[in-house]
């Protein structure tokens, strides 16, 4: 019988799989590290339990303490399991980007969850970097592990990933393909796998909205490179001391969209249900699969599991709302079903231009239709009122019918985009489309411009 002392004993060992349809077009054999079968469903048990390790054996960390981390949601299950098994509590630094999944599960295995807002500075006090630097500043008995920094993080991947990796390929791995956050894998498989053989390539992928691929290539870390993404896990903004850039050939940019589409793909065509990094992985190498030959093998480590998105990634509604779901939009109807939850607000004919621009502050629209009675009798739109209001400040108190154009013209539900976007003109800023049961929704330019984007 093979039996395990703890949970912990299970983490590594992680199986190779071979891609059969997504990769199909790529000359080279390309197989799939998942490390989904980790107890805590992720690469990043594998670290979080050296980083740990390492920190009781320095005397970093004392029996009872608490362990603090910044954490996108996986480093943190690592942790999680490990100080339920050595008798640490938890507290797990997230920014708001995070899946409500990540904290949740993050919760049910313990760690009290703090959440920061993504969109400010590394160095504002309300960052994530900076409130788990606090809170273990002010916690007593409390250790901060900072992954980032801490290099037993890339040191595990040495030890641990790297070496499963050469043996699983009985070392005839060419290309290392991963994305990079810390850099903790990549840098520890990286160095590992060229101290084997310097000639393996080593990718890493990175985000649109990150730093790390210009630095790379120019030495400059480029603050007008750092601007909100949503792909979870990988892309930085700072230099983490966990990134060897030594070691990495090169990095490759993929969008926000390819890799939630081709996360999706490794689901339904691969049947391997993993997170939102391998979708940008497997992406990368399509985007670079012009450098690979026939008798080349690729590995690319898929870090998460997939459970962890079903309210992002494999949520419908969410990628709607992103514009990452590939839908073909023909018809007024299909605009509609796009923006369903859109509020359509109609302005009477006697309120005033003072309520007409309380109305674009408060709905963020930029033309309303004008009833009278029950009836559509006119229009009204930013264009107007700027006319109105340069000409003379005191018409705030003109009423809507006094200034009003043509009502904007009337389209079925079957009306095409292209009969649509013909209606639409710069002093004709909407259609609307008379849904039948007494009601009409409004199309705008900017309904036009996101159905085609
Ligand atoms: C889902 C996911 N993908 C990729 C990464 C990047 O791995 P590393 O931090 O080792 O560079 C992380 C790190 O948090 C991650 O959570």
């Amino acid at each position: 019988m093979k039996i395990y002392n703890n949970i912990l004993e299970t983490i590594g060992n992680t199986p190779f799989v071979r891609l059969n349809k997504i990769t199909k077009d790529v000359k080279a054999t390309v197989l799939a590290k998942v490390e989904t079968s980790n107890p805590g469903n992720s690469v990043k048990d594998r670290m979080a339990v050296k980083m740990i390790e390492d920190a009781e054996k320095a005397g970093l960390i004392k029996p009872g303490g608490t362990i603090i981390e910044g954490t996108s949601g996986n480093t943190g299950m690592g942790l999680a399991l490990a100080c339920i098994i050595k008798g640490y509590k938890l507290i797990c630094v997230l920014n708001d980007k995070q899946s409500k999944e990540k904290m949740d599960i993050l919760r049910a295995v313990g760690a009290e969850v703090v959440v920061c807002p993504t969109a400010v500075d590394p160095s504002d006090p309300r960052s994530y970097y900076s409130v788990s630097r606090r809170l273990a500043a002010e916690t007593p008995n409390s250790w901060y592990v900072n992954q980032y920094d801490n290099l037993s993080n890339r040191q595990a991947h040495y030890e641990s990933t790297g070496p499963e990796i050469w043996e699983q390929t009985e070392g005839k791995i060419t290309h290392f393909v991963v994305g990079v956050g810390t850099g903790g894998t990549i840098s520890g498989v990286g160095k590992y796998l060229k101290e084997k053989n310097p000639n393996i390539k080593i990718w890493g992928i990175d985000t649109y909205g990150s730093v790390f691929k210009k630095y790379k290539e120019t030495g400059i870390f480029d603050e007008s490179e750092i601007y909100p993404y949503v792909t979870e896990g990988i892309g930085e903004d700072i230099l983490p001391q966990n990134v060897d850039f030594d070691v990495i050939d090169l990095f490759e940019k993929v969008t926000d969209k390819d890799a939630a589409v081709y996360t999706r793909r490794l689901a339904r065509e691969e049947g391997i249900f993993v997170g939102n990094s391998a979708g940008a992985a497997i992406k990368g190498v399509l985007q670079l699969s012009g450098e690979l030959k026939e008798d080349d093998v690729v590995v690319v480590l898929f870090h998460d599991h997939g459970s962890r998105y079903v309210g992002k990634i494999f949520n419908d509604d969410w990628m709607r709302e992103q514009g990452f779901l590939e839908e073909s939009i023909k018809t007024a109807a299909d605009v509609i079903a796009k923006n369903a939850t859109q509020k359509n607000k109609m302005l009477y004919s006697s309120e005033l231009i003072a309520h007409a621009v309380a109305n674009i502050r408060k709905f963020g629209y930029s033309q309303f239709p004008v009833v009278k009675e029950g009836k559509i009798v006119g229009s009204v739109d930013e264009d107007l009122i700027y006319e109105k209001l340069t000409q003379n400040p005191e018409n705030c108190n003109a009423s809507l019918e006094s200034i009003m154009k043509a009502p904007f013209p009337i389209v079925r539900e079957e009306t095409t985009l292209e009969e649509i976007s013909a209606l639409i003109t710069p002093t004709n800023k909407a259609v609307l489309v008379d849904k039948k049961d007494g009601t009409y929704h409004i199309i705008s330019r900017y309904d036009i411009i996101e159905a085609l984007s």
